[in-house]
């Protein structure tokens, strides 16, 4: 029997987030539905590869779906797991009914009709781009809506699972990028963040990220652009001028350094050192004083020192982080850095997980008192759980809590009254008259 309910379950990256919706619209288009409830016919478990954690989290939770009665949904393995396993994923779980890769999803329909008439479908290739023209468009749009424009990555740090489940680096064109992003303003739409797992390495035709960025800001309609995530390597000047030019495009750049430690940033492949990358820091400050710095962390790769650790607290201290994510190194089948020696005990990354996540939050915290008193504008997100409470967005991508009649959607000018570790309050000012 063909499914007429499902849910999809994304975990991981945003990009994930982002299929989730396409694969959602494309099962919308040929007459399935989102499901209410838990129970459904269908279940897309849209899964991350990056951390083994992430990674064995998949087949737990495919093992959850089975029923009291001892029935279940048709279930699909996606996303990177997918990629990753391949077939393999069929033997390690004998409940999986289809599994299809992240370039492979517009084909989910076909394998829901296989997979229903009994069949156990795989598709984990990889045709440039082709899935973009084969889904459906896009009618409506959160107020702040993703929209990939560039996928896989050429970096190859050795730690990383990302060239082989996402592929090479490619970018979809301009065109097609502008036609989504008017679909998405007209949808309702607000705010538009570019994905890309080196979004930042996006070309087509000539036209560079800060050319995208610059004719995206001519849509009306719109009235913020953001984008991640960046590799230092590819943050040229010219994108970062656009932080000082184009006003659409808000103050925050996440810009992942991984270590503190050139020595480590050599061994993880990272291309750039501590250096260049407040270098990058610099200029950008330069060039948009207020900018908000975000970056991720690795703690516990093969062979770092506590001295090295300790370089990694410094470049936190230096950059002033407005937020920063932190992990425990993983080691992960394929990568270089899987068979280094020196493998980091558990007891130790755990301390010094614990140690760089509370200076990061320390910075955060700092970060968000020091815009106590400021007067902004808000983009209002989503209800707050208190009755007439709204949740809205800074410039700074700080949760702002306000309390407004305004809906999901609206802009609210506010001042910012209160700094918490992970959200301010907001007073809502009266517009003042033009
Ligand atoms: N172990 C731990 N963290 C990792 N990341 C990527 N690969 C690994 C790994 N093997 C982190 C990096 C990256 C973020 C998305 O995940 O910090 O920027
Ligand atoms: Fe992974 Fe490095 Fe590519 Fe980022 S730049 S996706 S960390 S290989």
């Amino acid at each position: 029997m063909n499914p007429k309910t499902f849910k999809i379950k994304s975990f991981g990256c945003q990009m994930n987030v982002y299929d989730g919706e396409r694969m959602t619209e494309l099962l919308n288009a040929r007459g399935m539905v989102a499901a209410e409830g838990e129970d459904c016919d269908l279940v897309v478990l849209n899964t991350c590869h990056i951390r083994e954690k992430a990674a064995e989290k998949a087949y737990s939770d495919v093992g959850r779906l089975k029923r009291e009665d001892g029935s279940r949904p048709l279930i699909a393995l996606a996303g990177c797991v997918a990629q990753a396993e391949g077939a393999e994923a069929k033997r390690r779980s004998k409940l999986i009914d289809i599994v299809v890769g992240p370039q492979a999803y517009h084909r989910l329909p076909e394998m829901i009709a296989q997979a229903s008439l009994g069949g156990r479908p795989v598709d984990t290739d990889m045709p440039a781009l082709s899935k973009f023209d084969a889904l459906p468009k896009r009618r409506r749009a959160a107020p702040s809506a993703f929209l990939t424009v560039q996928e896989g990555c050429d970096k190859f740090c050795t730690y990383c699972v990302v060239p082989y489940t996402r592929g090479a680096e490619i970018s979809r064109p301009w065109s097609d990028i502008l036609a989504e992003a008017q679909l998405l303003v007209d949808g309702g739409a607000r705010e538009i963040v570019l994905l890309g797992q080196n979004v930042n390495a996006w070309r087509n035709e000539g036209c560079s990220l800060a050319d995208l960025i610059g004719k995206l800001a001519k849509i009306d309609a719109l009235e913020r652009l953001r984008y991640t995530t960046s590799h230092p390597t590819d943050m040229t000047d010219e994108l970062i001028s656009a932080h000082g030019e184009v006003e659409k495009l808000m103050p925050y750049l996440h810009l992942p350094v991984q270590a503190g430690s050139n020595r480590i940033l050599k061994v993880m492949n990272r291309s750039h050192t501590v250096e260049t990358y407040l270098a990058i820091i610099e200029k950008m400050r330069a060039a948009r004083p207020d900018i908000a710095i975000s970056g991720d962390f690795i703690v516990g790769f093969p062979g770092e020192t506590e001295e090295d650790f300790e370089a990694t607290l410094q470049i936190v201290d230096a950059v002033h982080y407005s937020s920063a994510y932190s992990f425990k190194y993983s080691a992960r089948p394929g990568t270089p850095a899987a068979a280094m020696e020196d493998q980091i005990p558990r007891d130790i990354m755990d301390d010094r997980l614990q140690r760089l996540q509370l200076k990061i939050s320390q910075h955060q915290l700092s970060f968000n008192r020091s815009k106590v008193g400021t007067d902004t504008q808000i983009l209002i997100e989503r209800k707050g759980r208190r009755n007439g409470q709204m949740i809205g967005r800074s410039p700074w991508l700080q949760s702002v809590h306000v309390e407004t009649d305004a809906a999901a959607g609206d802009m609210v000018d506010v001042t910012l009254v209160a700094a918490g570790p992970n959200s301010m309050t907001g007073a809502a000012r009266a517009r003042e008259a033009a």
